[in-house]
């Protein structure tokens, strides 16, 4: 695999290298604790953010160049796009063909319907391994959830976004994705 780091720093990324590497840990212990492969939920943690080396700017036209159907929520905030650009990046320039970890990188702001545990596990990994100041809001509901599956930490955590209005704009796939769990929590 191509070097993450050499490419992020390149670009004047040293925050997202830190936030990735955050993730990438994160993303182990949680492999080792629901029972996933360790070595490919810590790539999908390193590669989840790859997009930020493509201006936010150009996140649209890039995403117009390679035929995605974008949702209203993905035309308003054009943001949302960096995940599924990332796993474009993944793919193609660090030759990733795992699917598992190609999902879970494509769907880890919204999540999507019937998640997989290893799309699950990056989602939460990437909100616990929070990159602003202090300890995440949510933190509390999140930790417990974890206690009982990678389902109820990522409910807690959608939970609470819904509910303290900090969803901008829900992309279809996050709509999806709560129902989802709230029949299985
Ligand atoms: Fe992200
Ligand atoms: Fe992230």
């Amino acid at each position: 695999m191509r070097d993450v780091r050499e490419l992020l720093l390149r670009n004047g990324k040293e925050k997202t290298f830190r936030h990735v590497s955050q993730v990438a840990e994160v993303c182990r212990e949680l492999a080792v604790r629901f029972g996933l492969d360790p070595e490919l939920c810590e790539i999908g943690g390193l590669l989840h953010d790859i997009s930020a080396v493509i201006a936010p700017a150009d996140m649209m036209g890039y995403a117009v160049e390679q035929g995605f159907e974008l949702c209203v929520a993905e035309r308003k905030y054009p943001f949302l796009l960096h995940q599924r650009i990332s796993a474009v990046v993944a793919e193609e320039f660090f030759g990733i063909d795992e699917q598992t970890v190609l999902s879970a990188i494509g769907c880890h702001t919204t999540l999507k319907a019937n998640p997989t545990r290893a799309d699950m596990l990056l989602f939460i990994a990437d909100k616990i391994a929070w990159d602003q100041e202090g300890v995440p809001p949510f933190s509390d509901e999140v930790n417990r959830g974890l206690e009982v599956s990678l389902e109820r930490a990522c409910y807690e955590y959608m939970r609470y976004m819904n509910d303290n209005g900090k969803v901008l704009c829900p992309h279809p796939n996050w709509t999806m994705a709560f129902g989802y769990l709230c029949g299985q929590v």
